[in-house]
């Protein structure tokens, strides 16, 4: 863990959002300062929706909520980050608190409510940072995840508005219906909505590869469903999952009865069921990442195996501090040689041959 060790007890000493805000300025300036990162192992490489990943493993939807640390994050040695969720227009999210820390679990419960700035900030952000990586010669890959705002009359008119405000800035949009923090969003993961959603994203953005998040806490025929639709029209992938409202693992810990969506090492086992029940339907046709608890090489191989062609984490990364992403570049291609698979496409899903 080297220096996280003993920043890890100073940020925990703090309240998480305040740690949150200081982690982003110090990778604000990460960004500026830190050389770049070295090449990834060539075994890490991999081609998803038509993209060229270095790695496959991504910092997942909400850290950056905003898009203002995307090349410190991209140094880190991520292969690819996601933006968001944002919604049309700014809002606070819920009174806090709204995130608590599980350190006995590594767990993390919210209910931020998709605090964001909205697609107007994030639209500017996102285009200053694409003409600096193209003046430079380099390139990024960041996916933008759109959700709607809790007042909204028609939400998903909002979910239309983000694509077409996206559609040409972002590698991938993700529609996010999977948050457990705004009321009756998850609702819309019930098929005429997600459909609908669908239709009118996959209109405003026909050429962006477009995902679905869903929630683990969907019963499984229910999440086959979704994939079924996601491959009768033409979505690119699905992102299972998002955080659980399902608390039983942490019910006896502090804070473990706070409403909120739950993530981090509870979330593991739940999230790759899902994966690799969605794996055996979809082979390939639709992207799978797999996110929820991945803290160590073994967790995001193990997502691979499942069926995962790429994966994200965001809680692991709270617990284990930025270099975790460089033990996780290794360590994944150390165990991709270990069982002699060429490259990570050719072990996703291996846990189903
Ligand atoms: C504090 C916090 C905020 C989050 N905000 C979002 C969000 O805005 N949109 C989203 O799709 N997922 C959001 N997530 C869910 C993560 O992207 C991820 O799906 C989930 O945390 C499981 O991964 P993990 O166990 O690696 O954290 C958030 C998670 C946390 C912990």
């Amino acid at each position: 863990m080297g220096i996280y060790t003993t920043l890890r007890p100073l940020l925990f000493r703090l309240p998480p959002e305040t740690a949150h805000a200081l982690t982003l300025k110090a990778l604000a300036l990460a960004g500026r300062i830190l050389p770049q990162r070295t090449p990834d192992d060539h075994i890490l490489a991999c081609t998803v929706m038509g993209k060229n990943f270095s790695n496959p493993i991504g910092l997942a939807a909400g850290f950056d909520k905003n898009g203002e640390v995307m090349g410190g994050v991209l140094k880190l040695g991520f292969g690819f980050t996601e933006i968001g969720t944002l919604t049309p227009v700014p809002q606070q999210g819920n009174p806090q608190p709204r995130v608590f820390r599980l350190p006995a679990q590594e767990a993390v419960i919210n209910r931020l409510g998709f605090n964001n700035l909205g697609h107007v900030a994030a639209y500017h952000k996102l285009s200053l940072f694409r003409a600096r990586m193209a003046r430079r010669g380099e390139s990024a890959l960041i996916g933008v995840n759109i959700g709607a705002n809790k007042t909204a009359e028609d939400r998903i008119s909002d979910y239309e508005k983000g694509a077409v405000r996206f559609a040409q800035l972002a590698d991938y949009l993700t529609v996010n219906i999977s948050s457990p923090n705004t009321p009756g969003l998850r609702d819309l993961q019930a098929l005429p909505h997600v459909t609908e959603i669908v239709a009118r994203v996959r209109a405003a953005a026909p050429d962006t590869p477009l995902l679905i998040k869903i929630a683990p806490d969907l019963d499984m025929d229910e999440a086959l469903a979704i994939a079924d639709m996601a491959l009768a029209k033409n979505v690119d992938g699905l992102i299972v999952s998002n955080t659980t409202i399902d608390h039983q693992a942490v019910l006896s810990a502090r804070h473990g009865d706070e409403e909120g969506g739950l993530s981090g090492q509870p979330l593991f086992a739940a999230s790759t069921a899902m994966l690799s029940e969605i794996y055996p339907l979809t082979r390939g046709k639709l992207a799978l990442v797999g996110v929820g608890g991945i803290a160590t090489p073994e967790h995001a191989y193990a997502k691979i195996c499942a069926g995962a062609d790429l994966v994200q984490l965001y809680t692991g990364l709270i617990y284990n501090g930025p270099w975790v992403i460089g033990k996780l570049r290794r360590g994944l291609a150390e165990l991709l040689r270990r069982d002699g698979f060429e490259n990570v496409a050719a072990a996703t899903g291996s846990d189903h041959r």
